[in-house]
């Protein structure tokens, strides 16, 4: 909500405690929203690739130990920290992390990266989540139900996604056809606000996402054993293939930090957006039982349905030796590859091929929406202006960012994108977060705000995990990292020469909008200071 910027208020009444921001309709709809954010694609494709590559059922327990000590405590430090600054009037990241440390002129400029994270995940997400849309068109309308093998299929996302031009498609047309309806949606979405956009859609899109999820898990579950001639292809052996467990995997690092990211990646922590969520939070609302349950939901979707579809499904079609490269061929294979070859294999196949893609979509829309939000409510509540104007400035500024991930995807262009704004920033902005939130906030303090208006008592032994254990949990994946990784990305070893122009200029422009946004953040601040704002 704009706020009269004609007359200055007196000092003693900062006009910033009159403003009215947008909230919450009810408890269930911000439940909704954040769980909606954290199930995406992540769930349905990268969870059980990882799983696979990374031993199997013994997989889940790096994966559970970083849910216990980075997820659940990362998620409550965003909803506590995002409630309180949503009192001060902050939604994003630079307003909180400065009503927490007043006293530190540089800590806003921290916070640029809860804004630059999302915004960058947006621009290549919102993509990809468009393919979903075209796939569950192409699905019904039987587009690709001729095509019988990987390789096919595999051309036709090719001709798709206008990396060549064949048979199937002459360009980026029909993406970019479905982009723009997709770009629409998000939009039109995030106009409506929190209550009116995010929520109403959540409130509708939630459950019809699980009950798609559940339609295909039943089905999978029961295939049996479809050939005859091939007794060892059969369900249970499928699901043999993705959890026996192999506990030598535990022994290598690089497990405990693909598991420690699939957790960041998929309950959306350390990337800003459960902040701007919860600041639309009143001071009385519980966060200590929302986060969990939103939490817990993420989990139900990614360890039961995800763990469930894709992989044990391949087995039963392509066999113990094949689905080893299946796996291993990543995300965008897994979902728009092998899932239609093997749903072309069952009676209805183009009613299940859109559920599937119908399920990823819905899994995308709630995300994407999150990942716009942050932007959005910076220009709001920092600049004071309409939600109508901020949304407009936003389309238009994204749309623009858009572009290089449409026409620059097989140049490496979206890995890029992925790596900065999904993988390494989410880890050193939950970093700043915690610390912030343990060693600035205060523990105690920290503590008795997590239980503010709160359904539940946390477990005392957290209070100890939120302040040692999470954070040199965070320095380790960080150390790591670094040690391991930071000279071979920082001179593009892995990176094929043909694409090293891309990717540079990928980063120029990666850290040409870190810097626009910090510079906005002055900006900001200023005008503030200039109208005799309260500054916290
Ligand atoms: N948390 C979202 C996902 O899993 C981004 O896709």
């Amino acid at each position: 909500m704009p706020h009269s910027e004609k007359k200055v208020p007196p000092p003693a009444e900062p006009s910033r405690k009159f403003r009215i921001r947008d909230s919450w309709g009810s408890r269930l709809g911000i439940i909704m929203a954040v769980a909606g954010s954290a199930i995406g694609l992540g769930n349905f494709l990268r969870f059980p690739a990882k799983a696979v590559a990374n031993g199997g059922g013994a997989f889940l327990i790096p994966y559970f130990v970083s849910l216990f000590l980075l997820g659940i405590p990362l998620m409550w430090i965003e909803w506590t920290l995002g409630r309180y600054g949503g009192g001060f009037g902050h939604g994003t990241a630079p307003g909180i992390f400065h009503s927490i440390w007043q006293k530190n002129r540089f800590i806003k400029y921290f916070g640029v990266i809860g804004i630059f994270g999302p915004l960058v995940i947006f621009i290549y997400y919102t993509y990809i989540e468009s393919w979903t849309l075209a796939y569950s068109f192409f699905a019904l309308a039987g587009k690709y139900a001729q095509l019988n093998d990987q390789g096919m299929m595999q051309n036709f996302l090719r001709g798709f996604q206008g990396i060549e031009n064949n048979q199937f498609f002459g360009g980026l047309g029909t993406a970019y056809f479905f982009f723009l309806a997709t770009f629409a949606v998000n939009i039109t979405v995030i106009y409506y606000g929190i209550k009116g956009g995010i929520e109403r859609l959540c409130k509708w899109a939630m459950p019809l996402l699980f009950i798609c999820g559940i339609v295909l898990m039943v089905r999978v579950m029961t295939l049996g054993t479809p050939d005859a001639l091939k007794p060892d292809w059969n369900i249970s052996n499928g699901f043999g293939f993705l959890w026996n467990p192999d506990f030598s995997a535990l022994k290598s690092a690089k497990v405990w930090l693909e598991a420690a990211g699939q957790i960041f990646f998929t309950l959306s922590v350390g990337i800003g957006v459960i902040l701007t969520y919860a600041s639309y939070l009143s001071k009385g609302d519980d966060v200590a039982l929302s986060g969990t349950t939103a939490a817990s939901t993420n989990e139900i979707a990614e360890v039961i349905l995800g763990g469930s579809i894709v992989i044990p499904a391949a087995f039963v079609f392509f066999g113990p030796v094949e689905i080893k490269s299946i796996a291993a061929s990543g995300t965008f294979n897994l979902g728009f590859v092998t899932m239609p070859l093997v749903l072309q294999h069952l009676p209805l196949a183009q009613f299940f091929g859109f559920i599937w893609f119908l399920l990823l979509f819905l899994a995308g829309i709630t995300s994407s929406v999150s990942l716009a939000q942050p932007a959005v409510a910076f220009l709001e509540d920092e600049f004071d202006i309409s939600r109508k104007k901020a949304v407009g400035i936003f389309a238009v500024v994204s749309f623009i960012l858009c572009q290089p991930a449409i026409f620059f995807l097989k140049n490496g262009v979206v890995d890029e994108l992925d790596f900065w704004g999904g993988t390494f920033f989410l880890v050193v902005f939950a970093a700043i977060e915690t610390v912030l939130f343990v060693w600035v906030f205060g523990m105690d303090k920290a503590w008795d705000e997590i239980h503010k208006g709160a359904d539940i008592r946390i477990p005392r032994i957290y209070k100890f995990i939120i302040k040692y254990i999470t954070p040199l949990f965070l320095s380790l994946i960080l150390g790591i990292w670094l040690w391991q990784e930071w000279l071979p990305i920082i001179f593009m070893n892995n990176v094929a020469s043909e694409n090293k122009m891309y990717v540079l200029a990928t980063r120029v422009g990666l850290l040409a909008v870190l810097f626009i946004l910090a510079l906005l953040v002055k900006i900001a601040w200023r005008r503030k200071k200039l109208q005799g704002e309260d500054m916290r």
